[in-house]
């Protein structure tokens, strides 16, 4: 009979555990019969002993199937998933995913995503700035959404995947998030429940995620890919940079106008870029045809306006009201906004990316404890960021919130995060690297 004691005794002297060994001790997270001292001293051990390439596999496996696993086969033709690891002003999702359905290659997009959690934003708080729409969606309505308008966006239902979310819940108390074989099981047992054969992952990596330098995200991205594809889903990772927030806006409503803008053409450069590369590799990895030619597709539907139909069409089918991507004018707008302006002259030379996240999470659009409720209004547009120059008085960002005292501390929070200097910083790459299974 197998005993944790053992297992844990086995993984802290560094040895390998058995296909069986670790089966019994996800099932025993799951169903609730191994105590949690005991999980969290298995945590501890692999987070010093890591774990091997076929120890992650079934781990991952394992979690997968710890709950509901979605069958998408009433949906019609290939589905493609993309998955970022978490960033400050991450409002791809809700670009990419009207592009890849609006490329006209028969290519949908049946996403569940997540809420915001501490300093990193989640799609679906910010599609909820939208009144009306239901992330919380049944089976066949989600099925039924996809097959009308090629894409749909839901929270992800807790009876997907249940281990990962017990063994989350305690890495977060544990010091054990920052482990990356339990990261990349963790992101994968998801993805693999959620069922889409291609998948597209965004690892990010800089002072705004939480993996903070480009080797330890390659080998984070090495080892997602070659788990998806010992699943058999072909994967694909591209490496980018989260020391800056993307684009300008951080906040659900705020980042909600600016994907739209973006849809409209009128994006920021370095959004457009990463969301068209982003796009164009999840039909590369389809098989719609060469890297160029997916690229042409998904770059043609931001200027011919059919990304943004999509969008429309998705949020009216959910509910919601799609007038809002039409005109952006009846987003409902924060009781308070309050300028940050620089003291000094010179160049922005670092913008610490995980403090701004925290900034507009006190001014109301995250939350510092699970089911809070947020402000959809709330947040932070940069005018400046990492690079540019400026002059004494210039506006650095706007803050919006709902009271003077939650100003007052982003404001502060924000200052903080910037640092200024007489040169200009070198210039850093958005995508380091992409990563493709074989
Ligand atoms: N996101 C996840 O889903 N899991 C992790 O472990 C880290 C980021």
């Amino acid at each position: 009979m197998l005993r944790m004691y053992d297992l844990i005794e086995k993984k802290e002297r560094g040895k390998e555990l058995s296909e069986e060994e670790i089966r019994f001790f996800v099932s025993g997270v799951t169903d609730g019969s191994i105590p949690d001292y005991q999980v969290s001293a298995m945590l501890m051990a692999i987070f010093f002993r890591g774990m091997s390439n076929p120890e992650i596999f079934t781990l991952t496996d394992a979690m997968a199937h710890s709950g509901d696993v979605a069958d998408l086969s009433g949906i019609r033709g290939r589905k493609a998933d993309k998955h970022s690891t978490g960033g400050v002003g991450d409002k791809t999702s809700l670009i990419v995913a009207p592009m890849v359905a609006a490329a006209g290659c028969g290519i949908s997009v049946a996403k569940m995503s997540g809420r915001g959690l501490g300093h990193t934003g989640g799609t679906v708080d910010k599609l909820e700035s939208i009144p009306g729409v239901q992330t919380s969606l049944p089976a066949d309505k989600f099925f039924d959404i996809v097959n009308r308008t090629g894409l749909c966006i839901i929270g992800q239902s807790g009876s997907f995947a249940p281990a990962d979310k017990k063994l989350y819940a305690l890495r977060d108390v544990t010091a054990t998030v920052n482990c990356i074989p339990l990261i990349a099981s963790s992101i994968m047992a998801k993805k693999l429940a959620a069922g889409s054969d291609y998948i597209v992952l965004d690892v990010k990596c800089g002072s705004g995620a939480f993996i903070k330098t480009e080797k330890e995200a390659e080998k984070l991205a090495k080892l997602m890919v070659d788990i998806g594809e010992n699943a058999g889903r072909k994967v694909a990772a591209l490496i980018t940079d989260m020391d800056v927030p993307l684009g300008h806006a951080v906040g659900n409503s705020l980042e909600v106008i600016e994907a739209i803008e973006t849809l409209s053409g009128r994006g920021d450069e370095d959004l457009t870029v990463l969301c068209t590369a982003l796009a164009a590799n999840m039909l590369y990895t389809a098989g719609v045809g060469d890297y160029g030619e997916c690229e042409q597709r998904v770059s043609e539907t931001l200027k011919n306006g059919l990304a943004k139909k999509k969008l429309a069409d998705m949020i009216e089918a959910m509910g919601g009201d799609p007038a809002y991507v039409y005109d952006t004018s009846l987003f409902r707008e924060s009781r308070i906004s309050a300028v940050l302006a620089s003291e000094g002259s010179g160049y922005v030379t670092r913008i610490d990316t995980e403090e701004v996240g925290k900034a507009a999470a006190v001014l109301g659009a995250g939350r510092a404890v699970k089911d809070q409720k947020i402000d959809h209004s709330a947040g932070i547009i940069l005018h400046k960021k990492t690079g540019d120059k400026v002059k004494e008085g210039d506006v650095l960002a706007t803050l919006f919130t709902s009271t003077v005292e939650k100003a007052q501390s982003g404001m502060e929070m924000l200052y903080g995060a910037v640092t200024f200097g007489d040169k200009p910083p070198k210039k850093k790459p958005l995508i380091y690297k992409t990563v493709r299974g074989i």
